[in-house]
C-alpha cells in the first residue's frame, strides 16, 4: 500500500532510505491542545470519541488539515484492549484513566478474556473512514500499548507515578504477572494484525512506562512480550516503530525485537544511538517537548541544532521525546511543523 503514497516520507525513514528531508508527526497531534478538538470533546466523551469511526476520523484528520504533519496516527488509546478483555474503563477529566476492576489475583486473571477481537471492530471501521478521508495522501499510522504498559493500568487501577503494586506483582508473583503479560500479548497481536487488515501503513507499539523497569525486568516483563508481538505481525511493507520512555536505556535491547524504528526520549544524544544501532534500524525522537512551550526563535534553534547533528543518518523521523502536552500553544506545535519542513538536506 505504501508505493501508492503521494507523501510516503516516513515509510522511507522507516526503512532507512534516503529522504529530502526528516518526517515530522508529534504523539498526541490529535489532543487537547487543539481548539477544534475540545469543540469535538465537548459534546462526546473521549471513550465514545474513540468507538464512533465518523468521529474518531473526524479527530484524527485534525492535524492533517490543520498542521500539514507527515504521517496520520489513529485517534484511540493504548487501553482499548484492556476494556476489550474486561477492565472496567473509563475517563475522568483531570484524573485520567481508571479501572474499577483492578487485576491484583489470580481470579481476576482468569478473567480477562482473549477472545475479544469483535469488541474492537469499531477500530478496524475508523481505519477504513480514515483512509477513505487521507485518500493516500500520507500514512496512517496504527498502535496498540505494550503488553507491560497494559498491565501497569490495569494493576494500578489506573495512572501511577510509582508503579508500586505492578512492580510488587512483578517480585512477589511473577507467574501471575507472566500469566497476564500473555494474555494481553496474544490479543494484541491479534489487534494489531486486524489494523494491518483494515488498512495502515505503520505501527507503533507504546511501552510508555518501561522506564520504570530494572534491566532484567525490562527483558523479562516487556521485552520478551514485545518481541512475541513483533514477530507475529503480517507486516508485509509495513514498518514497526518500538516507543517507550526509557528508550535510551534500552535501545539495544529493542533492536533484538527486530522493529525497523526505535523512538528515542529526549535524555540521549540522537545521533550517538543511531549509530550505536546496526545499520537499517531507524530512529525516531527526539525533541524534548517542553521546547514548545519557549518563544519561536528557541523552538526554531533548538529543531536545527538536532537535524544538523543528524545531517547525513539516513532513517530519521522527527517526534517529540513524549507526546504534546495539553497546555501546549498550537501556534508553536505550528510553527515546529513549518521549520522541519523547510529544512532539507
Ligand atoms: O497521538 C495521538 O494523537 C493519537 C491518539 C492517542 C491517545 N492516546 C489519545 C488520548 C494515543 C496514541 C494515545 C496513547 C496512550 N494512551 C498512551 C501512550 C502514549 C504516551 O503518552 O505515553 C498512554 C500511556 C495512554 C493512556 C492515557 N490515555 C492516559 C494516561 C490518558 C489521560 C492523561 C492524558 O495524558 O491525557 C489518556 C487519555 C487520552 N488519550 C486523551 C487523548 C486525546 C485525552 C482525553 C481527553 O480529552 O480527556
Amino acid at each position: 500500500m505504501s508505493t501508492t503514497l503521494q507523501n510516503d516520507l516516513l515509510i522511507k525513514a522507516a526503512f532507512s532510505q534516503q529522504t529530502e528531508r526528516p518526517p515530522v508527526w508529534m504523539m498526541r497531534q490529535a489532543g487537547r491542545f487543539m481548539k477544534e478538538y475540545w469543540d469535538i470533546k465537548n459534546k462526546y466523551s473521549f471513550l465514545e470519541m474513540c468507538k464512533t469511526p465518523e468521529i474518531a476520523a473526524d479527530v484524527t484528520m485534525l492535524p492533517v488539515d490543520l498542521l500539514g504533519i507527515d504521517a496520520a496516527i489513529l485517534f484511540s488509546d493504548i487501553l482499548v484492549t484492556a476494556e476489550a478483555m474486561g477492565g472496567d474503563l473509563s475517563f475522568e477529566q483531570g484524573v485520567g484513566p481508571r479501572f474499577s476492576n483492578p487485576v491484583r489475583s489470580v481470579k481476576d486473571a482468569e478473567a480477562l478474556s482473549t477472545n475479544c477481537l469483535d469488541k474492537l471492530q469499531y477500530v478496524a471501521d475508523a481505519i477504513k473512514v480514515i483512509q477513505q478521508r487521507l485518500d493516500s495522501r500520507i500514512p496512517l499510522i496504527g498502535f496498540a500499548g505494550a503488553p507491560f504498559t497494559i498491565l501497569s493500568y490495569l494493576v494500578e487501577g489506573g495512572s501511577s507515578k510509582d508503579f508500586k503494586l505492578t512492580k510488587l506483582m512483578l517480585n512477589n508473583q511473577p507467574e501471575l504477572a507472566h500469566m497476564i503479560l500473555q494474555k494481553i500479548a496474544d490479543v494484541t497481536v491479534e489487534y494489531l494484525n486486524m489494523q494491518i487488515a483494515a488498512g495502515v501503513n505503520a505501527i507503533q507499539l507504546f511501552d510508555s512506562w518501561a522506564l520504570a523497569l530494572s534491566w532484567n525486568d525490562y527483558r523479562d516483563f516487556s521485552h520478551y512480550y514485545n518481541k512475541q508481538i513483533i514477530a507475529k505481525l503480517n507486516r508485509k511493507d509495513i514498518p514497526v516503530i518500538s516507543f517507550c520512555k526509557g528508550s535510551s536505556v534500552f535501545a539495544p535491547m529493542m533492536i533484538e525485537a527486530q522493529p525497523d524504528v526505535v523512538s528515542i526520549d529526549w535524555n540521549a544524544d540522537l545521533k550517538n544511538i543511531k549509530q550505536s544501532l546496526p545499520q537499517g534500524i531507524a530512529v525516531q525522537g527526539n525533541l524534548d517537548p517542553f521546547v514548545l512551550y519557549a518563544d519561536k526563535p528557541v523552538i526554531k534553534k533548538k529543531i536545527i541544532e538536532l537535524f544538523e547533528r543528524m545531517r547525513g543518518e539516513n532513517g530519521f523521523i522527527f517526534n517529540l521525546g513524549h507526546g504534546i502536552m495539553p497546555d501546549i500553544p498550537f501556534d508553536n506545535v505550528k510553527y515546529a511543523i513549518e521549520v522541519v519542513k523547510e529544512f532539507s538536506y
